[in-house]
């Protein structure tokens, strides 16, 4: 598991949980070591409501490696899951040191949100070993993995994929290399809009939300889900699909200046809510509509 973010540490607890040994690697060493004490504590937690036994956490905690070199988390692995930021070169670069340190044959599975996996591919030198193996937040409850098949992707690496989402118990669903892909073309399409409405003072946070949430039945509302998922990944996966896809996919400004303001969301305390420590969303008072009184 390459990278110990939101992302990489509950995928790695998905990975153990599934009884495979995942090995977690981050360029900030002590980050391992935070990540596997945060999935020792969300687990507990699983443990206490009944919905896991004391023995399978400690199988799970016991098949996460803490790692401290590329060498050690490189060594004899046949899928190196990534899940570091969303830059291209940044991937490109790690992901060639990944291949220069594993077993040839290695399947890179990459997390991205929304960057092209066929480039990802072309550019490591091995199109046919790349694959995106796209979660969702929280890993371990959400049902879906996004497969997406590059142009270059082999069959036997789509099969591998496939594996390894019934050895996951997730729903796969394949789709081919595009920006964005299915999921967040669609996710974020919602959320830039709901964005729009708040400058607009069209309603208040909550309302909008509300919304989607009692009109719609989705488990959360846009904006709350952008602060769940991180407003610097919403709006990296917009710039991104601006370029590819154009105008309507503009990120908009206000988004701009809460990323600038480090208003982040869930992980820094504040974004279209107030966070507490437990993970409580607060919303902010309601909007005065211009021109109503
Ligand atoms: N490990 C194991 N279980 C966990 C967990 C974890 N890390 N986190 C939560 N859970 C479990 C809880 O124990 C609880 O289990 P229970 O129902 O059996 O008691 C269950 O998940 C639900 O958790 P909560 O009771 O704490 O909270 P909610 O019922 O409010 O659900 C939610 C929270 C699952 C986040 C729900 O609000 C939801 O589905 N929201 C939408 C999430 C979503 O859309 N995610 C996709 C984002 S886009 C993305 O990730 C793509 C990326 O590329 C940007």
């Amino acid at each position: 598991m390459l990278g110990t973010g939101t992302m990489g540490q509950g995928i790695a607890q998905v990975v153990a949980g599934a009884g495979m040994e995942a090995r977690l690697f981050d360029v900030d060493s002590a980050k391992v070591a935070s990540a596997i004490k945060a999935i020792a504590s969300v687990t507990q937690r699983v443990v206490e409501k009944g919905k896991l036994t004391e023995s399978a956490r400690s199988t799970l905690l016991a098949n996460l490696v803490q790692t401290s070199s590329l060498e050690q988390a490189c060594d004899g692995i046949d899928l190196c899951i990534e899940a570091i930021p969303e830059r291209m070169e940044l991937k490109i670069s790690v992901l060639s040191e990944v291949l220069a340190k594993s077993p040839s044959g290695v399947i890179v599975g990459s997390n991205t949100s929304s960057l092209s996996i066929t480039e990802i591919g072309t550019r490591l030198g091995i199109p046919g070993r790349t694959v995106g193996l796209h979660f969702f937040n929280p890993p371990p409850v959400m049902e879906l993995l996004e497969i997406v098949r590059g142009v270059g992707t082999e069959e036997s690496t789509l099969t591998r994929a496939l594996e390894l989402a019934s050895a996951l118990k997730k729903t796969p669903i394949v789709v081919n290399d595009s920006p964005g892909f299915a999921t967040s073309r669609l996710g974020v399409a919602l959320g830039c809009e709901a964005i729009r409405m708040l400058e607009s003072g069209v309603a208040s946070v909550e309302d909008i939300d509300r919304a989607m949430e009692l009109g719609y039945r989705h488990p959360m509302g846009p904006l709350k889900l952008g602060d769940l998922v991180g407003l610097d990944v919403r709006l990296g996966i917009l710039e991104h699909l601006h370029r590819e896809l154009g105008e309507q996919f503009r990120p908009p400004s206000l988004l701009r200046q809460m990323v600038r303001a480090g208003r982040l969301g869930k992980k820094t305390g504040e974004g279209f809510y107030k966070w507490t420590a437990d993970g409580v969303a607060i919303a902010p008072p309601r909007l005065k509509l211009p021109g109503l009184s």
